[in-house]
Formats: structure tokens, sequence, C-alpha cells
């Protein structure tokens, strides 16, 4: 088989309608939109493009089936995502394959991601059989106060086109082990890697109806109306802060509990007595990781006076020897972007920080070839007025700004709207436990430049959203507290 037939196999078997109550179908109207390769641009296939009254008949198959899977034991439900996580390891490489494809990441990191979305369902797997309660007397000492946990309901879940799959299964496993059911809404970059996921769940056991999945090319006007729908009882959503805050204002008309994992802007510290080696090479991940796109990428590398400038020409040299081409091929480092928009976005933020002074020490443009493709960025010299220091870059662009103090570091690290993430070099003990208190960010990266696991909680604080994914507080966003009175 030529790499074209084993690209088209994988391809061919992605379903591409909408699946609702545990089938797949077409859109009404029979709308579909394209999946694209963003490192040709050629169409790899269509999927259905759900209208509004696709997403309410899929809400409608989440409600039927709700109570009889909250009623379902937790063990067969933990026993779903176990299966579940063995499939998609059996797979790996044709999922890989499919990811590479609809999204541009290098097959290496699709791997990684594959894997990564795996771990959230056998963690949550676990979890599933971990909910409990609590049973106390009353401090007056005649009634007793017994504190349950049951799932919120059906929940309506938008996972980004970055990490197509590992986005998914964060919200999906603790949904399926809490007991709620769902409308899944992938983004319409990337909707081959969630429908593959919804059939290797169904081969895993997954009763019709628990999970739904509507691809459609406009969120707003497909999902839109579930979102004041009352049956709907939560909503858990990862993308762009200003979309958030726009799906905040929908849902609080319903008064829904909702989980949000927004924009980053993550600084990267490195302190003169950092061990510099360890620096440079963390860097590389938490800059490269997925091209950039991610919202845990470091930003803004502030980097101590005294080793300011090595560790810029050190990094310049290690982005200038990374190799840039489509994903599938074995000896590609760097995919193209996601879009048009996206490269046009760090194409402005590039000039927009040479235009304030800043020095391209590599990189800095577009390679002439088809696809959407950036050169690793390294600059040098970018003042703090530049648009990028404020901005999620998305990209694989490294500004490397000087401070002198960690006062001013820290000043400088939390100088932001968001607090996703920050990352922190130091062989100061002291200074890492001042530095880890004193950064404003739901995650910290001490002398470690990838913070991400499925057992650990994954999010943010102020601009970055609230709630947390992975870990054991990912179930409890799937859970309501109920109490109940009585006197003995
Ligand atoms: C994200 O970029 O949205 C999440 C990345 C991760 O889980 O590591």
């Amino acid at each position: 088989m030529t790499t074209d037939d084993r690209e088209r196999r994988v391809i061919d078997a992605a379903p591409t309608g909408l699946f609702i109550g545990g089938t797949w179908r077409a859109a009404s109207g029979g709308r579909t939109l394209a999946v694209e390769d963003p490192a040709t641009t050629d169409t790899l296939c269509r999927v259905a493009d759900a209208t509004p009254e696709d997403a309410t008949a899929a809400l409608d198959a989440a409600c039927a089936v709700q109570q009889q899977w909250a009623a379902m034991p937790p063990r067969e439900r933990g026993e779903i995502l176990r299966r579940t996580y063995e499939i998609i390891i059996e797979r790996a490489d044709e999922l890989a394959l499919l990811m590479t494809l609809e999204m541009g990441k290098p097959l290496a990191e699709s791997t990684g991601e594959v894997t990564y979305a795996a771990e959230f369902l056998r963690w949550f797997a676990e979890e599933a059989v971990r909910i409990d309660g609590r049973w106390a007397r009353e401090p007056g000492g005649k009634g007793r106060l017994v504190t349950m946990k049951q799932p919120v309901g059906p929940c309506l879940l938008i996972t980004p086109w970055n990490f197509p799959m590992a986005m998914g299964t964060r919200k999906i496993g603790p949904a399926v082990a809490a007991g709620c059911t769902m409308v899944v809404k992938p983004a319409q970059q990337t909707p081959l890697s969630m429908t593959m996921l919804a059939s290797i769940m169904t081969e895993a056991g997954l009763p019709p109806g628990v999970l739904n999945v509507i691809t459609a090319s406009s969120a707003g006007k497909t999902v839109g109306p579930l979102m004041t729908d009352k049956r709907l009882r939560k909503m858990s959503f990862t993308g762009s802060t200003p979309v958030g805050q726009r799906l905040m204002e929908q849902a609080a008309g319903n008064l829904l509990r909702i989980s949000m994992e927004l924009g980053g802007n993550a600084p990267y510290l490195v302190f003169d007595d950092a061990d510099l080696d360890l620096a440079v090479d963390q860097a590389m991940i938490a800059k490269m990781r997925n091209m950039g796109e991610s919202c845990v990428a470091a930003n803004r590398f502030h980097v101590q006076q005294g080793v300011a400038e090595e560790f810029a020409a050190r990094l310049a040299e290690r982005m200038g020897a990374l190799t840039v081409g489509r994903g599938t091929e074995a000896t590609v480092n760097v995919g193209p972007l996601i879009d048009g928009v996206q490269r046009t976005k760090v194409a402005e933020l590039v000039d927009n920080a040479v235009d304030h002074g800043a020095k391209v020490m590599v990189g800095g443009e577009a390679p002439d070839r088809p696809g959407y493709f950036y050169a690793p960025t390294v600059l040098q010299g970018v003042p703090q007025t530049a648009d990028m220091f404020a901005e999620e870059i998305f990209g694989p662009v490294a500004p490397v700004y000087s401070f002198s103090t960690e006062e001013e570091a820290l000043a400088a690290a939390n100088g932001s709207d968001y607090g996703l993430v920050a990352y922190a070099f130091t062989r100061d003990l002291g200074r890492s436990i001042r530095v880890m208190e004193g950064l404003e960010t739901g995650m910290v990266g001490m002398n470690k430049g990838l913070v991400s696991n499925a057992a650990a909680p994954f999010g943010g604080v102020k601009w970055s959203g609230f709630g947390r994914e992975g870990g054991r507080e990912g179930i409890e966003e799937y859970l309501s507290t109920k109490y109940v009175a009585i006197d003995a």
C-alpha cells in the first residue's frame, strides 16, 4: 500500500455523519462542510454540517437516556472507558495519521496526543468507581447529614481543533464516569478525530444516546439554541477567551453549570542561576509542542539579564535546526498552522514586534510553499509595548524579554489578563517557592516545560477560565452534591 493509499484508507474509515441516538445520519437538508489538509489546502473529505434542528435532536437523544445511564453501575461505565482506552492504544498509528491529516501536527506529536487522550479515559475509568458521599452527625447531635454525588445531567461539550482528541476525552471521560449524557460539538477544522472516537466508544459498548456528536460550520448558530434549552444542565468549553465570554452570557440566561478552558499567555522565566541546558531543552517543548498552537505554549520568555543573550542565541540555534513540512513525513518536526487566519495573525504579531524594535534572530516569515506554514522564529529585545506581550501568539514564535530582579520577573509574569500556566527555571529552592506561590496562574511548571497530565487538575485563573479537567478534580465538574437531612 502506498502512503497515499494508507492516508485514503484512514480518512475513509472516519464517519462523516452526525452521531445521534446511536446512529449515523446526514444533516437535515443534506448540507456538508469540507475538511482540509492544512499542509496542502486540499479537501480530505466532507462531513455533515448540522442545523439547529439536528442539534436539538442530539439533545433529545441525550435526554432520553439520561436516567437510565445514570443508573448504570459505575463499574460498567468505567469498563466502557477502559475498553475505549485499550482500542485507542491498539489503533494509535491510524488515529495519529488521521489527526495529522486534519490538524497538521507531525506524526510523533499526534501519537503523543492519542496516548494523552487515551490516558484521560483510563484515569476516569478508575474514577467512576470512586464517586462517594459523606455521613456526618449534626453538631447538635440529633440529626444526620448525608451527602451524595449525582450526575449533573445532559452536557454540551465544545472542543477545539488544536488537540482534537485529547480535549474531547478529558470532557467525555469524566462525563461518562459521572453518569452524564452529552452532545459534543468538535471544531469544524478537525471533526474526524471526534467522529472516529465516537465510533470506537460504540464498539467499546457505550449505549446509544449517551454520546452524540454534531459537526457544524457555525457553532453559534447550531448549538446556540441548546444553551437556552432548560433540559441542558452543563456546558464545558475549550477555546478562545472572547468566545468563552459570549458563551458565558448565553449560559447565564439558563443558569448552566459551566467549565471554561480559555486562552493563555504563559510566561517562561529563566533566572541566571538556572540550569541553562535544561531551560533551553524545556523551552523547545514549552514553545514548539503543537507548533505553538496550545493554550499552555510559552508565550513570553523572560530571561534574567546575565543569561538573556546566551539563552536567545541557543534557542535560535535549536529553532533554526527544525524541519518544517507536512506532518506525515518522518523527518518533519514542525507542521503547518491550522488555517490562513491563524497564519496571518502570527505574521501580523511578528511584524508588529519588529516595528516596535524587536530583532529577528531566526525565522520571521512564512516559507514560500503551499499550506499554512510559518517558520520557527526567535525574536530578541522585544519591548513590552509590542502586541504579542499581551496577546496569545498560537504559533512557533518565541519572543525573548529580559529582566533584572526577581520582583521585576514576577511583576512581568503576572502583568497579563490571563493566568493559565507559567514556567520557571531556577536552582534556588527559596526562589522556587517564592515564585511558584507568587505566580497568578492555575498551573506552574517548575524547571519543567510541560505540565499536561491526565492525573493532574488542568485549568486557569483570571481570563484563562475556571473549572479543572483531569485529576481528582475533573469528575467534580460533572457531579452535583445532594444533601439529605435525617433525624435519628
Ligand atoms: C490546550 O492547548 O488547550 C491544552 C493543552 C494540553 O492539555 O496540554
